[in-house]
């Protein structure tokens, strides 16, 4: 493809930064062509991205970060399919999902995704073990391979012993494990993080950034996250830089990252 300035491609040989690791083979698990997105406001259109163009690989960490309202949860809901470009083509795994209709997008988010919230977004009145399983009802799965499956998850994000607590009985990092949890449990192509450490003391960050970065190295686990936090960042293989509706550049951190 040809990449015009200001064009990002993560996972490329021409923009990794040296040092850091190829991860990806293959075509790109994420390609944003020419994206294009703004609201309306009464008679105001207001431009959030304007022609954005990200190639990113499988297996990659990428940060987003950038100033507050450029954009960054409006990309990140479009990479998501939770909303829609005016224009331009989002292929996750070589599928255009803009040209999905509701009930098929609904259908490939549920399957393709999975998106961990700064604050959460767990059910208050069930418990840790019935939060994570929740996804896989939506799934042909019966009773005793969802068991099996919330299990193994949960003691991958170090919650065994908390499957029966609610939310409200978990700390701020449990919780947010909790929604790792429940974000993998399964087994989505791409994780999508808005801000997952913004609600947590520098403890529990460290520890949702740790299990993120194990996700992504062991697992293989491709993550989008956006941060305002620069130890967030640094756990992340790339950086991006949203700001004034264009991707900027990549990876001020190089140095810092594995
Ligand atoms: N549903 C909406 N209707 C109208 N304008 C919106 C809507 N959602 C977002 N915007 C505007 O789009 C711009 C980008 O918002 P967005 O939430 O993507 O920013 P952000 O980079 O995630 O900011 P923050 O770092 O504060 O979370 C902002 O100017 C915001 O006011
Ligand atoms: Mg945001």
């Amino acid at each position: 493809m040809n990449t015009a300035a200001g064009d990002v491609q993560v996972g490329a040989a021409s923009v990794r930064p040296a040092g850091v690791r190829s991860a990806g083979s293959g075509p790109p698990l994420i390609e944003i062509r020419h994206v294009s997105k703004s609201y309306t406001r009464g008679e105001q259109v207001v431009p959030v991205l304007t022609d954005i163009n990200l190639d990113v690989g499988r297996g990659e960490f990428v940060a987003l970060m950038g100033p507050s309202g450029s954009g960054k949860s409006t990309l990140l809901n479009l990479v998501a399919g939770i909303d829609k470009p005016d224009a331009g083509v989002i292929a996750i795994n070589g599928e255009d999902i803009t040209q999905l209709g509701e009930g098929d997008l609904a259908g490939w988010r549920a399957a393709s995704v999975g998106f961990i919230f700064q604050f959460y977004n767990l059910m208050p009145v069930l418990n840790a073990f019935e939060n994570v399983e929740l996804p896989l009802l939506l799934t042909a799965l019966g009773r005793a391979e969802r068991r099996a499956r919330v299990e193994m998850t949960l003691a991958l994000v170090g919650l065994a012993d908390r499957m029966d607590h609610r939310p409200n009985e978990l700390s701020g990092g449990q919780q947010q494990r909790v929604a790792i949890a429940r974000a993998i449990v399964s087994d989505p192509l791409l994780l999508i993080a808005d801000e997952p450490t913004g609600d947590l003391d520098r403890t529990s960050a460290a520890e949702v950034l740790a299990l993120l970065r194990r996700l992504n190295e062991e697992l293989n686990k491709t993550i989008v996250m956006v941060t305002h936090d620069p130890r967030a960042a640094e756990a992340a293989r790339h950086l991006i830089y949203l700001d004034k509706g264009q991707l900027t550049d990549t990876s001020p951190f190089a140095g810092h990252v594995a």
